[in-house]
């Protein structure tokens, strides 16, 4: 197979009402639906080029053996024969494995490099399904803006959801922590099956899921915020109540908590979420970015606030030529 030189660049998202647990390990089918708002300003940008030999780089050096294994196993589903070289340069301009979601813009970008490099024709299925199965929150990155993604009886169904006031709002990231996390998603969700609130969380999410939908299309901000809140302290209720036990938060993510409740108090509009780790992610439109920004920067401990906008759809740069690419229609 001769392999094209592709440089796909892809942004992270944040889930509002999250993703945690999974249906078929398998395939990586996720046990409840998400949606997800793209990010610019944090991206990944991943380079496939042929080579003699295969070299896996993240962030400019050589890959843990387990995610290079991830890149391995993703071009032999791809078709790639075992013994063709090629050169996979994936490089995050933020914290790579830290919980701020760099395993969504990364998965997403390793398909998009890698599949395009091998000149394929993919449906929208494809996509979906394989970006799915590198990561459980990548297939949103494949979209800009507002996405959903729920899991359906043969697999998956991502949807873009419209937005009118979209442009207006910001995501800050106060980070709490330097490096990357202890504990990965994939064993904490492995632990928070054996929860006794697991249940519950799996019949409650619907209703959140549309209920966040609901209030993404009336445009009704505080609703929004509102159930982002509920769906991550429940999805963090879940390692906390696991077997073994795992928990992301430090006492300075506790801290920004309690600094966002006092800004809420004090009449700032705005909502919290984490990921998988110790940062808190603060939405809020941008007529309150800077009073927001200075609250959390007053918090001790925080290393740094990040700022970012809804993001755009992937960009795909072919053998030098810069190529529009969209993700194909159901
Ligand atoms: O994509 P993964 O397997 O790292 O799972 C991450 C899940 C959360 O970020 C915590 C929530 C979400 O929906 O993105």
């Amino acid at each position: 197979m001769k392999l094209r030189r592709v440089e796909a660049t892809t942004r992270a998202n944040i889930a509002l009402v999250k993703y945690w647990g999974k249906a078929d390990r398998g395939r990586n089918i996720p046990a409840v639906g998400s949606l997800s708002l793209t990010l610019d300003g944090m991206e990944t940008r991943t380079l496939v080029e042929p080579a003699d030999q295969r070299t896996y780089l993240l962030d400019g050096k050589p890959m843990q053996p387990a995610e290079a294994e991830r890149i391995a196993r993703l071009a032999d589903r791809i078709g790639i024969p075992a013994g063709q070289g090629f050169r996979f340069d994936s490089v995050n301009d933020f914290p790579t494995a830290a919980g701020l979601a760099s395993s969504a813009s990364g998965g997403a970008a390793a398909v998009l490099a890698l599949v395009h490099a091998a000149g394929l024709e993919w449906t929208r299925r494809q996509w979906v399904d394989e970006t799915l199965r590198v990561s459980g929150s990548a297939p949103r990155s494949l979209l800009g803006g507002f996405a959903r993604l729920d899991p359906v009886v043969d697999g998956v169904r991502l949807r873009r959801l419209e937005s009118d006031g979209i442009d207006d709002l910001r995501v800050l990231v106060a980070r709490t922590q330097a490096g990357r996390k202890a504990v990965g998603s994939r064993e904490a969700m492995e632990a928070s099956l054996h929860s006794p609130y697991w249940p519950a969380w799996v019949a409650s999410h619907p209703q959140d899921l549309n209920a966040a939908e609901a209030a993404l299309q009336a445009g009704d901000w505080a609703a929004l915020w509102q159930v982002m809140e509920h769906s991550t302290l429940k999805m963090h209720a879940l390692p906390w109540t696991g077997r073994p036990a795992v928990w992301y938060w430090t006492p300075v993510t506790l801290a920004v908590l309690a600094a966002v409740r006092e800004g809420q108090t004090a009449g700032l509009a705005g909502g919290f979420t984490m990921d998988a780790g110790p940062h808190v992610k603060l939405f809020c439109r941008t007529g309150a970015v800077t009073t927001w920004r200075a609250r959390l920067e007053a918090v001790e401990g925080v290393l740094d606030v990040l700022e970012a906008r809804p993001g755009a759809a992937p960009e795909l740069v072919v053998d030098g030529q810069p190529c529009s690419w969209v993700l194909p229609a159901e």
